[in-house]
């Protein structure tokens, strides 16, 4: 690509073309969409405005940090509580694509919202390549749906403003260190977020069972990183799966759920490899998730397939 520097001056260029008006950013606090919006921010000024929306489908502590990350910025932002809405249009939907698409309709219908709210039809999102060709719009079959490609319907409003679309993952944290984004190397999140790290059908436990799970993950990866007792892995979470087993509590047999984690390299998320993580990291892992949702989660498995023929992602 070009170096990350001319990158950004085009792209600022090219949003100023692009928008003649006011503009909104689907800023989620993940490292494309708060490139785009610092991008943004940088072409527009005060014209621009970052809406970042609680899903209720984040990581824990992702709320505040999202908000102390964009307050620190010039970015006009905007916090927007929508956990109910969410929670409203997945209820009894279990189907991976269904799920996405659910997401990304009450995405739409709140940005058009927030958007005649702002005097504008202009949208700014951080897709990039790997989104819209793994999507299917290149020649490749429709993998997954990414809840922020071809979620915009014909016949909404809202005009698409993408910066970011050419660029890889590795491109885009170039430009976000370039651009001075704290935490520029942080594992990728999906869009649709804990959704489809809830297998199956997603209610407001298994999301904090989920939620649990994912901390537990990250914080001890990254324990582990910084102890040395591992190389830091490309991405790394927790699927609560959509299986009941059992398990047993002090003299009780219970029937609980299971939590399948999974830690894997790559460079782009096209391929992946399983990571070789020290046994005794995932029994730390393991003992945490089970001791933090007691009777809740009573096993927890290790996933060592790689990309392909599995996805990185359960869902
Ligand atoms: P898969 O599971 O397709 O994931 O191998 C590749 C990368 O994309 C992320 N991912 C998503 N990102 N919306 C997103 O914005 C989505 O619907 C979505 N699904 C997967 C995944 O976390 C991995 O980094």
């Amino acid at each position: 690509m070009t170096e990350p520097k001319a990158f950004i001056r085009q792209a600022v260029e090219q949003l100023r073309k692009e928008v003649p008006g006011r503009v909104i950013v689907a800023a989620s606090g993940g490292i494309d969409s708060t490139a785009a919006a610092l991008l943004t921010e940088r072409a527009l000024g005060d014209r621009a405005r970052a809406v970042f929306v609680d899903t209720g489908l984040l990581r824990a502590g992702e709320a505040e940090r999202v908000g102390n990350l964009f307050r620190a910025s010039a970015l006009a932002y905007r916090k927007v509580e929508a956990s109910e809405r969410f929670l409203a249009v997945l209820r009894g939907i279990r189907e991976p694509e269904r799920k996405r698409k659910r997401i990304g309709a009450e995405f739409v219908r709140l940005f058009e919202e927030e958007a005649a709210e702002f005097g504008t039809d202009r949208l700014v999102q951080g897709t990039i390549a790997p989104d819209w060709i793994e999507s299917g719009g290149a020649l490749r079959d429709t993998i997954k749906t990414h809840h922020n490609v071809g979620g915009i319907p014909k016949t909404s409003r809202l005009v698409l403003v993408e910066p970011l679309r050419d660029l890889y993952k590795d491109e885009v944290r170039a430009v976000a260190r370039e651009l001075g984004i704290p935490e520029a190397d942080r594992q990728p999140f999906p869009g649709p977020g804990l959704a489809v790290r809830v297998h199956g059908a997603v209610d407001r436990d298994r999301l904090r069972r989920a939620r649990v799970a994912n901390a537990v993950v990250e914080e001890e990866v990254e324990r582990a990183v910084a102890a040395k007792e591992m190389g830091p892995p490309w991405q790394y979470f927790a699927v609560l799966l959509d299986a009941k087993t059992v398990g047993v509590t002090g003299d009780n047999r219970v029937h609980g759920e299971a939590v399948s984690v999974r830690i894997v390299n790559s460079v782009d998320a096209m391929t992946a490899t399983a990571s070789e993580v020290p046994s005794a990291v995932l029994a730390r892992i393991a003992r945490r998730i089970t001791r933090e949702l007691p009777g809740e989660v009573v096993r927890v498995l290790y996933d060592v397939t790689d990309k392909p023929p599995a996805t990185i992602e359960w869902e």
